[in-house]
């Protein structure tokens, strides 16, 4: 009752102001002690995405301590303190730190994200970053192994699935520890769009999608419902077509419009898979997974559901997928192989 009186009145004292905040009452991001999580969450690279992401993390208090690092002098510092200086606004206990590449200060960490490396520019696909960025989350991954032997760590960087292969490979970790973030994005995109086109509201749309993160996704739009009616008998196949289509170009007609790419959409998914790691929610959740066999699959990184917990990927979810579909993940994981080869080639990992 009181809860209800301090929502509606706005009180702007204590719990109340915390309970005006909230956007549900029942949500997990926000406990009723407002206590951040005793959990250290490390985000590399303190460029849009990682910012993006450090600040989703210590708002959703996911952790006590949230170290945000850097290569480049003094912008980890800078933003780390600015996110710390909307705490007394946004009512969260999170602390935040940051680092000009000292490693030292994200040991023992549970959770690490790795967001380094150079966004996409126009006319640029994902995989023509391969060489700058491998080199760059190979000596991340290495220092941050030394530091947090036991930790999870969650790729960004692109080109995605291949990036994450580096980060498995130069790590050595098993793979229930080493994952990408792209499906929670590409699935966000493509409920969005499929928000604003039915004029539902986007929490009522659940979505799978599956491949590479990249021109070769595969929306499947047989398991795309709304309000748990199927989608197909909401909308138009055609113009269903079109929302999967625009939803594989969805970073790039970012890149178009920015001249960089997208970071509110990437740093807020990274920090939702963050979420379920920590607060071991066994989220189902599209994300990037090693696959041995799954899908007929082998060796690849790919864009699989998986269960997501405090193990990190639980369980590999397999679909009975139709001829099409299996077509399509087949197809998609070639042309991720393709890339995985031309890393091996460089030999950035040996
Ligand atoms: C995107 C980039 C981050 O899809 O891959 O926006």
């Amino acid at each position: 009752m009181d809860d209800f009186l301090g929502n509606l009145t706005g009180i702007t004292t204590g719990w109340e102001v915390h309970r005006t905040f909230a956007p549900r009452r029942e949500s997990p991001r926000f406990t009723r002690n407002n206590q951040a999580l005793k959990m250290k969450v490390t985000v590399v690279g303190a460029g849009n995405v990682g910012a993006t992401c450090a600040d989703a993390v210590a708002r959703w208090e996911l952790a006590n301590e949230v170290v945000l690092l850097d290569i480049k002098e003094g912008v980890a510092e800078g933003k780390a303190l600015d996110i710390w200086q909307t705490a007394p606004i946004s009512l969260f206990d999170s602390r935040l730190v940051g680092s000009t590449n000292d490693y030292a200060k994200t040991a023992n960490s549970d959770v690490v994200v790795i967001t380094s490396g150079l966004p996409r520019k126009p006319g640029m696909s994902r995989d023509d970053l391969i060489a700058t960025n491998a080199a760059i989350v190979k000596s991340v991954t290495e220092n941050i192994i030394k530091h947090s032997p036991n930790t999870i760590i969650v790729v960004v960087s692109n080109p995605l699935d291949v990036m994450t292969y580096c980060a498995f490979v130069t790590s050595k970790f098993p793979a229930n520890r080493v994952f990408g973030m792209a499906g929670i994005l590409d699935t966000a995109r493509y409920r969005a769009f499929l928000a604003t086109e039915l004029n539902v509201s986007p929490k009522d749309i659940q979505a799978v999608l599956m491949g590479g993160h990249g021109d070769t996704m595969v929306p499947l739009p047989r398991y795309t419902t709304v309000g748990g009616i199927p989608v197909t008998e909401l909308i138009a196949p055609e113009k269903l077509d079109a929302i999967v289509e625009r939803t594989k170009k969805g970073g790039g007609e970012i890149v178009n419009l920015l001249g960089t790419s997208a970071w509110y959409a990437p740093g807020t998914a990274a920090a939702q898979m963050v979420e379920a790691i920590v607060r071991d929610q066994k989220r189902v959740f599209p994300v990037c997974a090693w696959l041995q066999g799954e899908y007929g699959l082998k060796d690849v990184y790919m864009g699989v559901p998986v269960i997501l917990g405090r193990n990190g990927i639980e369980r590999i979810i397999e679909l009975k997928l139709t001829n099409d579909e299996q077509a399509l993940c087949d197809s998609s994981a070639k042309a991720v192989k393709e890339v995985m080869d031309v890393l091996d080639k460089m030999q950035v990992t040996a």
